[in-house]
């Protein structure tokens, strides 16, 4: 059986962040993501919209290569579209690291679980801030990743709800249990105030849009991000 972590004890591993590119420039993109690269982010979020599923469109295949061919930073690929079963090969072709969808979108989520794993991806699911994760306990055997949103999905730059943060206590208590090595993934209205609290959760993948791209200075926004970060995560 594998042992409950209790708080503070846990093998949580450091706090990795994730620019989500949806909030970037697009006319400088390249040069954007090269101060992302700088600032020592580790991935790259990709927020795929297919207008059904969200009410917004977001990047497409175009999108996608033009920041492939920009950085050599990981992407983690966070498909919000009606039917992921039928572009997964693409995404998968796409040179993304990780790949997340919600399990609503798929009668199948093991299925599309293991096709990404097949390929040596990671492969992740995301949960919308209504849903109970207690849902999910039996994908915890397939999955690399978790995503707790914390904005109803669609646009960048919302308001963190705070509702959101006992499904966070509540992941991380589900990965501690399982004894896997899973990324907890908070997405959505991470600013300096917010991501304290995601942290001390139990969150160790932060995606921040807003907060890297729109505040003037992407290096000097999330090398604080960083620094705020790990100073919660000592706390935690
Ligand atoms: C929302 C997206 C998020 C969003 C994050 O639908 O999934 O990834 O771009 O942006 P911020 O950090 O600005 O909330
Ligand atoms: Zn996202």
């Amino acid at each position: 059986m594998p042992k409950k972590q209790v708080k503070g004890t846990s093998s949580r591993k450091k706090i990795s962040f994730s620019c989500s590119i949806l909030a970037g420039d697009f006319t400088c993109l390249g040069k954007q993501l090269k101060s992302c690269e700088k600032a020592g982010a580790e991935y790259l979020h990709l927020d795929i919209m297919d207008g059904h599923f969200v009410p917004n469109f977001g990047l497409g295949f175009h999108a996608v290569k033009a920041a492939r061919d920009s950085t050599r930073l990981p992407f983690d690929a966070h498909l919000m579209i009606a039917d992921p079963t039928a572009y997964i090969d693409r995404f998968i072709k796409a040179a993304c690291s990780i790949i997340v969808f919600h399990p609503e979108t798929t009668p199948r989520p093991a299925y599309l679980l293991h096709k990404i794993r097949a390929h040596g991806l990671k492969a992740g699911l995301a949960l919308n801030p209504d849903v109970d994760p207690r849902q999910i306990k039996r994908y915890l055997k397939d999955v690399d990743l978790i995503l707790q949103m914390t904005v109803f999905p669609g646009f960048y730059g919302q308001s963190f709800l705070k509702q959101a943060l006992s499904k966070i206590v509540t992941i991380r208590e589900m990965i501690d249990s399982s004894g896997r090595n899973i990324f907890l993934q908070v997405d959505g209205g991470i600013n300096e105030e917010t991501l304290p609290l995601a942290v001390q959760a139990g969150a160790d993948l932060i995606v921040a849009g807003n907060a890297v791209f729109r505040q003037g200075n992407i290096i000097r926004s999330l090398t604080r991000l960083k620094r705020i970060a790990a100073e919660a995560r000592r706390q935690a």
